[in-house]
């Protein structure tokens, strides 16, 4: 076992990576250095030990395809915890621990954890280094999966130990699959190919002092801790601390034929289309839609008071069933070459498969769980949440100025959930205010829909659910206070949209997808003055042939039903938000309170 050293003088960082080697007990320290050797290194020896399966050279050169526990497919949001230092700043949408006894229990389960492996240190930027907007974090870990995953879903490695220089800050990221090779006693176990403790996982954050601490999971969000622990949960505290924005957002740039390109953040539920829409190819002949991110968005207020944005990711971790040449050709293209795959489907000669990826599947594959599988087989062939690990540079759409230090300045935020009823396929907020209002209304529905009938409507605001580091209500009053700080001339305006309703059939009206520019055209134009638009109560919705339909075959009966505010509908709607916001206790802000008293009275006149 190897010992490497630290190419780094900060001396917070090596006491911090001492302190923790001796609770750990490592076999060895591997610092990352992020080169393509040590990736090489890496990669080979998951190949030895079971973890990466080599995809075929000829098929998919450089990728892998790996297999979880099946204990282990997705992130765990009742073992996700808030441990503010007073219960009422997690706030009712979190899981709260007190933070010393939660350090005092996971203390003594990361006592010896590593024993029998090494422990790498990956120093990772959240941003391009050096960009105003971006932050540092170093994450310990003993899964080499892990720090390859964080090779390409952040800015890894040296550079970023060169930016931390001798006095930098960082956050520190304590991460333990929770499988040691080497027991109390002093036994020892053979490696399993996904180790991880299979009934005891705790992804635990501590906002005041700024840390993570992550135990018995190897997948997604509950191991890369610079996606969903850093750069949103603790994120979303400096943010609110500091006047900015750590959303769960993706950031495209679209431009209209001949005209000036226009930057769009769009917050979505997971596994609500955030990546189909920021890899959209256009239905509209002439529009370009470039790729900024696909599932985090940072923004801040510029110097012209505008909001810049960054993708902090540098890689797009995204759901594989369902992308196909059809729904996303350029994720399909991206995914070509230097990618991980994991709990997807293994072909016969060597390449990947998944749900969607083609009409018809396969005769015969090794599904997610390494068993034999037919078309006839009775449960489907890649894990639901199977995921792939890409570079984003390897995306077609991706924008030239997607690494530019400085942000892309944000004209329209859109709003989207999953609801078959009720929210119409496009609405314009009047007011930031009403827009923050609208985002905490954010939902989806449960699928009874999926015949014709109304589901059970579970709030997700500004797909910040399970991703608010602190009280959604102070989350709410944070939002309210950046339109405090920006001017209406200069900040960005704000949209509701549902690429799901249905009709009475239980079909999707609207096409989605690409045709989701069609929208976009729209927003745009409101964006810049024009753009056809009728009051409702519930804001602005496009006027009878003001979105572009053109080559479409949509009915003006879907149409009108697509933009319909149903008065009925809205006022059962009406108990679902009160209901709601009484979830969000006293700390609703009173604008709030004030726009559904507005839209009580709107709806009544
Ligand atoms: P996370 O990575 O989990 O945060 O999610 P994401 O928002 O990136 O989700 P993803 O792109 O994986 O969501 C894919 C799902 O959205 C699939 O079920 C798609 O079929 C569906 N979807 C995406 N765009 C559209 C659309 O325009 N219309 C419809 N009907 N479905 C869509
Ligand atoms: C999500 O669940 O919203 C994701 C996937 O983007 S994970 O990184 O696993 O959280
Ligand atoms: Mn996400």
């Amino acid at each position: 076992m190897t010992t490497s050293t630290a190419s780094t003088t900060n001396r917070r960082l090596l006491d911090w990576v001492e302190h923790w080697s001796g609770i750990l007990q490592p076999a060895g320290v591997e610092w990352c250095e992020g080169t393509e050797a040590e990736c090489d290194e890496l990669n080979s020896k998951l190949v030895d030990s079971g973890t990466f399966v080599a995809l075929a050279e000829s098929k998919r050169p450089k990728s892998f395809l790996s297999r979880s526990d099946p204990a282990d497919v997705a992130r765990v949001e009742d073992r996700t915890f808030i441990c503010s230092e007073r219960e009422i700043d997690a706030g009712p949408t979190n899981n709260w621990r007190d933070p010393a006894e939660m350090k005092t229990t996971l203390t003594a389960l990361y006592r010896g954890a590593m024993r029998g492996r090494t422990m790498y240190v990956v120093p990772f930027s959240m941003g391009p280094l050096g960009s105003p907007i971006a932050h540092i974090g170093v994450q310990l870990t003993d899964s080499a999966y892990v720090a390859v995953n964080m090779r390409i879903m952040t800015r890894m490695g040296t550079p970023v130990l060169d930016a931390l220089g001798v006095d930098g800050s960082f956050v520190p990221c304590v991460h333990s699959v929770g499988y040691p090779l080497v027991l109390a006693d002093g036994s020892t176990r053979p490696d399993v190919a996904w180790p991880c403790d299979a009934d005891n996982k705790f992804i635990a954050h501590f906002p005041e002092s700024r840390q993570i601490w992550s135990y018995g999971s190897g997948y997604g969000g509950n191991a890369l801790l610079g996606k969903k622990c850093f750069a949103l949960r603790i994120a979303s505290t400096m943010a609110r601390d500091g006047g900015w924005l750590a959303e769960h957002m993706l950031v495209l740039g679209v431009t209209p034929p001949g005209g000036e390109k226009r930057y769009v953040a769009a917050a979505f539920p997971s596994a609500c289309g955030k990546t189909n829409m920021a890899m959209m190819i256009p239905a509209l002949p002439g529009w370009k839609v470039e790729t900024i991110g696909d599932d985090i968005a940072w923004m801040k207020f510029g110097a012209d008071g505008r909001l810049y944005a960054i993708n902090p990711e540098a890689g797009f971790f995204g759901v594989a069933p369902g992308t196909s040449k059809k729904t996303n050709a350029n994720a399909v293209a991206m995914l070509s070459e230097h990618c991980i795959f994991t709990n997807v489907a293994q072909t016969d000669d060597g390449d990947v498969w998944w749900e969607g990826l083609t009409d018809e599947p396969p005769p015969r594959l090794t599904d997610w769980r390494g068993r034999p599988w037919t078309p006839a087989s009775p449960t489907p062939a890649a894990h639901p949440n199977a995921r792939f690990t890409a570079p984003a540079d390897q995306c077609p759409s991706i924008a030239p100025e997607w690494q530019d230090p400085r942000g892309v300045p944000i004209s329209a935020i859109l709003f989207g959930g999953r609801r078959a009823t009720t929210v119409p396929l496009v609405t314009e907020a009047r007011s930031w205010e009403h827009g923050v209002f609208l985002g905490s209304l954010m939902s989806s529905e449960s699928t009874a829909a999926a015949e014709g009938k109304v589901g059970r409507v579970r709030f997700d605001p500004f797909a910040m659910r399970p991703f608010a580091g602190y009280h959604v209500g102070d989350y709410f009053a944070h939002w309210l206070d950046v339109g405090v700080r920006g001017k209406a001339a200069t900040l960005p305006r704000l949209f509701w949209v549902n690429w799901f309703r249905r009709g009475e059939d239980g079909r999707y009206l609207w096409p989605g997808f690409g045709d989701n520019a069609r929208v976009l055209a729209w927003v745009l134009a409101r964006v810049a003055g024009g753009g056809e638009a009728v009051e409702t109560p519930i804001g602005s919705v496009p006027a009878p042939g003001a979105v572009d339909v053109s080559g479409l075959d949509v009915s003006d009966d879907d149409m009108a039903e697509l933009l319909k505010v149903d008065t009925d509908e809205w006022r059962h709607e009406l108990g679902l938000i009160e209901r709601h916001f009484a979830e969000v206790g006293d700390r609703l802000p009173p604008a709030l309170r004030d726009e559904l008293a507005q839209l009580e009275r709107r709806l009544a006149d």
